[in-house]
């Protein structure tokens, strides 16, 4: 379907056929084609309303204005009265001298989502995932994941009283988010058998159960991922930086980066778009590949790398995250495991911490200032996707 007049504040369109759905629907793929859905908004606000309404909301309570993604409420999804939320986000911007002594940089900031409640950037998704399933009656919710996602899935259900199923590889997943999954009380399957494999099993479980999908294929979980680029630019006083680096597996957060620079810059918040730097470990590295080749083929591999977070080989999002790699004059490319627990050894030295997935957005940094293709004097933010303690088996070996 499609509207063509009186369109409603939020609907949803499927990136491949165009198709539209009401923003009730709760089908993560297009209906016509199988394709991946993209939240659209209707613009009701000028650039002063919105930054007005940041502004005035920003460190201030009760629960939902205080929150990092709900604070950005009118571009998440204005429709929602009512939220699940924790509160998430408000996430810190850090320097340490000691990075930029080790990428080359100047201005290296780091956003770290690992101050998140779960102790990941995926709350900020998962608190609109799990807001909308509850606003749609989803009798039960379900995701695959390589372990936080499980994590953040099963504590935000958990508070909106929704029975959670979450399915992880048997093998790789490390303990600590395993136990969140456990602790907070979600079903949770282990699969003989790596991400990729989970992801298909769990969607085609959803389809047959009627369970709500809650995997970053759900469009509603990238409206609230996209709260990470605008709350950076918020910090830096809406003068955005030049690069921003990111870890990449599943692709969610790059597709989610890439839609949050279009929509700030189409809405008058920023009057320039940052290049993004998406960079995935070199053992499971499909996007950066097909990058390399211009993206005229979509690549997958058997996944092998330490940093368990983005041991994935067919990533979801690929579409999307083309799209805004395209859109942002960006740059895919990949950094093998020693890089990357070097990054990491850095990072945790100069009292910041992080995990190992996380690691590749510092790491990435130093190859692209080495490679010339990022300038030592341009602004950089780094984000860190996930806490030290959440995969810290690597520093026990
Ligand atoms: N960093 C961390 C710590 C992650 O957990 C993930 C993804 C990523 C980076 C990559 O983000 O998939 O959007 O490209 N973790 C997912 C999970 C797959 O199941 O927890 P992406």
């Amino acid at each position: 379907m499609r509207f063509e007049t009186d369109r409603p504040a939020t609907w949803q369109v499927c990136l491949t056929c165009g198709n539209e759905a009401p923003e009730s629907d709760p089908q993560p793929r297009c209906r016509q084609c199988g394709g991946m859905l993209e939240i659209r908004h209707r613009s009701d606000f000028t650039a002063a309303e919105l930054l007005q309404r940041f502004t005035e909301r920003r460190g201030k309570g009760p629960a939902a204005s205080a929150s990092g993604v709900w604070r950005f409420r009118e571009v998440v999804l204005p429709s929602a009265s009512e939220v699940i939320s924790h509160p998430e986000g408000n996430t810190p911007l850090l320097h340490r001298a000691a990075l930029d002594r080790w990428t080359g940089l100047t201005h290296l900031l780091l956003k770290h989502e690992g101050h998140n409640p779960t102790g990941s950037f995926k709350d900020r998704g998962m608190t609109v995932g799990v807001t909308q399933a509850w606003r749609l009656g989803a009798r039960a919710v379900a995701c695959a994941s390589t372990g936080n996602t499980s994590a953040s899935l099963a504590a935000y259900a958990s508070q909106a009283e929704i029975p959670a199923l979450v399915l992880v590889p048997a093998e790789g997943v490390a303990l600590g988010k395993l136990a969140q999954a456990l602790a907070y009380g979600a079903k949770t399957l282990l699969v003989r058998g790596d991400f990729d494999d989970c992801l298909r099993l769990v969607e085609e479980a959803s389809t047959r159960l009627g369970v709500y999908l809650l995997n970053s294929i759900n469009p509603y979980r990238l409206e609230g991922q996209k709260t990470i680029v605008l709350e950076l630019l918020q910090q830096l006083g809406w003068d955005p930086p030049d690069w921003i680096v990111l870890p990449a597996g599943n692709l969610g957060n790059t597709a989610a980066f890439g839609k949050a620079l279009r929509e700030a810059h189409a809405w008058g918040l920023i009057a320039r778009i940052p290049r993004l730097a998406a960079v995935q470990a070199a053992g499971a590295a499909p996007f950066a590949r097909s990058y390399e080749e211009g993206f005229v083929t979509r690549h997958k591999v058997k996944a092998q790398t330490v940093a368990t977070a983005i041991r994935i080989g067919d990533p979801a999002s690929y579409d999307r995250a083309v799209r805004a790699i395209q859109e942002t004059d960006g740059v895919v490319l990949a950094v093998n495991d020693a890089e990357l627990l070097e990054a990491k050894a850095v990072i945790d030295a100069c009292g910041v911490g992080c995990e190992p997935a996380s690691a590749a957005s510092v790491a990435g940094a130093r190859t692209l200032v080495r490679r010339g293709k990022i300038k030592s004097d341009e602004h950089v933010v780094a984000v860190l996707t996930g806490h030290v303690l959440k995969d810290p088996g690597i520093l026990l070996q």
